[in-house]
């Protein structure tokens, strides 16, 4: 079904709090890797931030770190399409046409609406109930046939492709493509480092349990040297990893950040113990990332020059973006003068 659409990919991340390690290695790590064998769309989704409730000059701030994120790991604005979602109105638009597509029974089954939301459903936004929906609209305004993305927006991708397929049905129009979640590599779900059975988030309680892509050499060897583990050493193999969730994700980790598999990390480190593995960890992310964080900092240092990059992708998104919302509200039975 999407064989008839032009390979593009789409993918986002929401500015509220920093980015962490999870967002680098399950997604901006991958996106960069797309970069250059087809289209590459990459948004910085602000919208999403404020389905919780965001201080604006905060989220400012938080939309150019992101930014300074994408191209600081090697997104570069001439090959790939960086905006900002809120610049390019057609993501809302869209996003309320597939309102009225999506059905309540599929919102209710989001996970993590549940997880966020908690016992506390009737006080959230009605914003965070339909966020899946824009999501939706984010990719399929772009006729996005790839989206990479971690674990945890697996569910929100096959919404995607289940709001595209009512589409097409109900308005017997081939419209929209049936995309493909891109989920794959080491670390697709990385872990806390306090505690393997959480995913690592922006906004865990103590700072110790997260690499933030802002954090300084010290900071990173640090948080690894510290990172929780078992009492073991690590195993002859990779299956000798099941059920021991911290020393696992250290892992995947090390073999994301050295673009290798986790076998191989194992077959390099055969029951090596932590105190030789930890170090080894430790060096490896202060090489890949420090000078990434250093790079952001400069970056940030010239927010007009973000602002400048992000509002020309805007314009290029746009391009892209406002035949296919026209399309829409022509298949839709909408009226234009
Ligand atoms: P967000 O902002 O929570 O996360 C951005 C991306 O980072 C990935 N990620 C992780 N991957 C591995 N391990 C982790 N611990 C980890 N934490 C975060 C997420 O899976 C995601 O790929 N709803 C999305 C943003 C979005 C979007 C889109 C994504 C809005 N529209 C359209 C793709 C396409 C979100 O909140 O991601």
């Amino acid at each position: 079904m999407t064989s008839q659409f032009t390979p593009r990919v789409f993918s986002g991340i929401k500015p509220s709090g920093g980015l962490t390690l999870g967002n680098y290695l399950g997604a901006i790590k991958r996106f960069v890797g797309m970069q250059g064998q087809m289209e590459t769309v990459y948004c910085v989704v602000d919208m999403h931030a404020i389905t919780v409730w965001q201080d604006p000059a905060e989220l400012k701030t938080a939309t150019r770190e992101v930014a300074a994120g994408y191209i600081a790991a090697g997104l570069d604005p001439t090959k790939s399409i960086l905006f900002n979602q809120s610049q390019v109105s057609a993501h809302a638009e869209l996003g309320w046409i597939f309102n009225c597509v999506a059905r309540v029974g599929w919102m209710n089954r989001m996970t993590q609406f549940k997880d966020k939301a908690g016992s506390n459903a009737e006080k959230v936004s009605l914003g965070l109930y339909a966020y899946p929906s824009l999501m939706a609209a984010d990719i399929l305004l772009y006729h996005a046939t790839h989206v990479p993305v971690g674990e945890d927006q697996k569910q929100h991708v096959e919404l995607t492709r289940d709001i595209a397929a009512k589409f097409n049905h109900d308005f017997k129009a081939d419209f929209f493509p049936i995309t493909d979640p891109v989920i794959d590599g080491p670390a697709t779900r990385v872990m806390n480092l306090r505690d393997g059975t959480k995913k690592m988030s922006k906004s865990g309680e103590s700072d110790m349990e997260r690499i933030n892509m802002l954090d300084d050499a010290d900071k990173i060897a640090k948080k690894f040297k510290k990172a929780k583990t078992d009492p073991e050493p690590l195993p002859e193999t990779y299956e000798g990893l099941k059920d021991r969730p911290e020393a696992r994700n250290l892992v995947e980790i090390y073999a994301a950040l050295n673009d290798m598999t986790p076998e191989a990390v194992i077959a390099e480190y055969p029951g090596a113990g932590w105190g030789t593995f930890k170090p080894a960890l430790a060096d490896l992310a202060v090489a890949k990332l420090a000078p990434m964080s250093d790079e952001m900092r400069r970056l940030m240092d010239d927010p007009a020059e973000i602002d400048r990059t992000l509002m020309a992708g805007a314009d290029r998104a746009r391009a892209i973006a406002q035949p296919i919302l026209e399309k829409t509200y022509d298949i839709v039975g909408l009226l234009r003068g």
